[in-house]
């Protein structure tokens, strides 16, 4: 049985302060929902104060991305190692870092290499633009993007690794997959893919959660598909209220509340 998991990334926003103040509500709020995993994924620059609030509540922490070197002259960036004991998990090949930072299918793979040995759980996000999406090229594109990303992980390594499904037209727009997309992808793509890989189990096990644009009103229909084990959030993680109603509705929706 997976566990759900509604993880919140919130992108270029909140300064330290109003971090620290916004984890502390959502302790209040969903410190209880054990039964779903709970993850806020802050800018980095909030690591440091909240890590340290959040022990112990059952909210886990997360980091937006990390190079892909162990050190070096790489100005402005951080590495696996700095994050180590601050963060568990690590968002892994997000469409604005593949946009805006030059991220390859190739540095997928390191990253998501050098996290799990600095003891981090990837979270491995692919997905279509929308000319793929229009030219019915979503399936290769997704499958190129996961196959590059798992080259050379280990059956052993893939139990720490979670994958998000975020179509790039989705995010940001308002525009949501439909239910019936999002599983056709994460359920006739993206777990098949996984099966061919490391096998029934371990694909059985494997988290992978739907991005883009999703939202209170919109969560149950997703998460009642059979392959969609949680959401990876933008702009709805950013409100105390709309972050809480996303857990409580996985929590219902998996039966587990
Ligand atoms: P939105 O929920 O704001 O569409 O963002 C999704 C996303 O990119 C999460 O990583």
């Amino acid at each position: 049985m997976r566990k759900p998991m509604i993880a919140g990334n919130w992108k270029m926003h909140k300064t330290p302060a109003e971090a620290l103040e916004f984890v502390n509500e959502l302790k209040e709020t969903i410190g209880r929902f054990e039964q779903v995993s709970r993850v806020v994924i802050p800018p980095y620059v909030a690591l440091a104060g909240i890590s340290p609030a959040l022990r112990g509540s059952g909210i886990k922490v997360g980091a937006q991305d990390v190079h892909h070197a162990e050190s070096g002259a790489y100005t402005g960036s951080v590495s696996a190692p700095m994050l180590k004991g601050m963060v568990d998990y690590v968002i892994i090949g997000h469409s604005e870092t593949r946009e805006y930072l030059g991220v390859t299918d190739e540095l997928v793979n390191k990253k998501t290499k050098i996290s799990l040995a600095n003891g981090l759980k990837p979270i491995v996000a692919i997905g279509e633009k929308l000319d793929q999406n229009e030219a019915g090229r979503t399936e290769e594109v997704c499958r190129t993007q996961l196959e590059t990303a798992l080259q050379n992980i280990t059956p052993e390594q893939m139990e720490n690794i979670v994958i998000a499904y975020e179509p790039v037209w989705a995010i940001g727009t308002g525009k949501t997959a439909t239910p019936e997309q999002a599983q056709s992808i994460i359920g006739g793509v993206i777990r098949p893919l996984i099966i061919n890989l490391y096998g029934h189990d371990i694909a059985g096990d494997t988290i992978i959660l739907y991005g883009g644009s999703m939202k209170p009103d919109n969560c149950a229909a997703l998460m009642r598909q059979a392959d969609i084990d949680g959401g990876l959030i933008g702009g709805a993680s950013l409100k105390v209220d709309d972050f809480t109603s996303l857990v409580r509705i996985a929590a219902e929706t998996k039966h587990l509340a």
